[in-house]
């Protein structure tokens, strides 16, 4: 995790997006700095952390944005609309990874996938790599999205996918590794 005194030999942004408690940013605690927190707070604005990893014998920097996953389909307002679509591209801007996390237990959060998925497809670039990303699998008795029903909405939409959770560290490293090595 100690980046400090490396050569970098590319910067990559990724930006996490999704609703609103999925997971988004303990995926980043724990990809970043190993850790994770139960009573992580919504996160106001937009926050980003680095972590540099080698790939290919390239030193390569990852630096993951993280916003609040809150309800903004719903804009009604013309003036707020007009600021929402200047901080939602800044947000993608220069973006070349996305990870769009729904969380396995909350049906709600898989049915917005959609929407997350042509907020992107509006703002962000053609090429980006996408991961669909079902956190919190460690509550496998709270399910409520099949694994099947994602990958075949992954597949149709041409995204990778993986489920992952940041509370017993499973599969995060491999979702940012698959897509950081897409990108290069
Ligand atoms: P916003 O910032 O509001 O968009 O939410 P977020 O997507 O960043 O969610 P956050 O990371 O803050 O996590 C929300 C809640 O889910 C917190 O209580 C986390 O501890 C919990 N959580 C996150 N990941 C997992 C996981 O893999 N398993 C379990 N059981 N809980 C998780
Ligand atoms: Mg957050």
């Amino acid at each position: 995790y100690g980046d400090a005194n490396q050569k970098v030999d590319y910067v990559f942004k990724v930006v996490l997006i999704g609703d609103s408690a999925v997971g988004k940013s303990q995926i980043l605690a724990r990809f970043a700095r190993n850790e994770f927190s139960l009573d992580s707070k919504a996160t106001i604005g937009v926050e980003f952390q680095t972590r540099t990893l080698v790939i290919q014998h390239k030193s390569v920097k990852a630096q993951i944005w993280d916003t609040a996953g809150q309800e903004r389909f719903s804009i009604s307002s013309s003036l707020l609309l007009l600021l929402y679509r200047a901080v939602t591209s800044a947000y993608y801007r220069g973006a070349v990874g996305a990870m769009l996390v729904y969380d396995i237990t909350k049906r709600q959060s898989f049915d917005h996938i959609p929407r997350w998925l042509e907020e992107l497809r509006n703002h962000a670039d053609k090429n980006i790599v996408i991961i669909l990303i079902g956190n919190k699998s460690d509550l496998e008795n709270q399910r409520a999205v099949s694994t099947e029903d994602a990958k075949e909405f992954a597949e149709k939409e041409g995204l990778f996918f993986l489920e992952t959770s940041a509370l017993e560290a499973t599969n995060v490293e491999t979702a940012f590794m698959t897509v950081l090595t897409e990108i290069f």
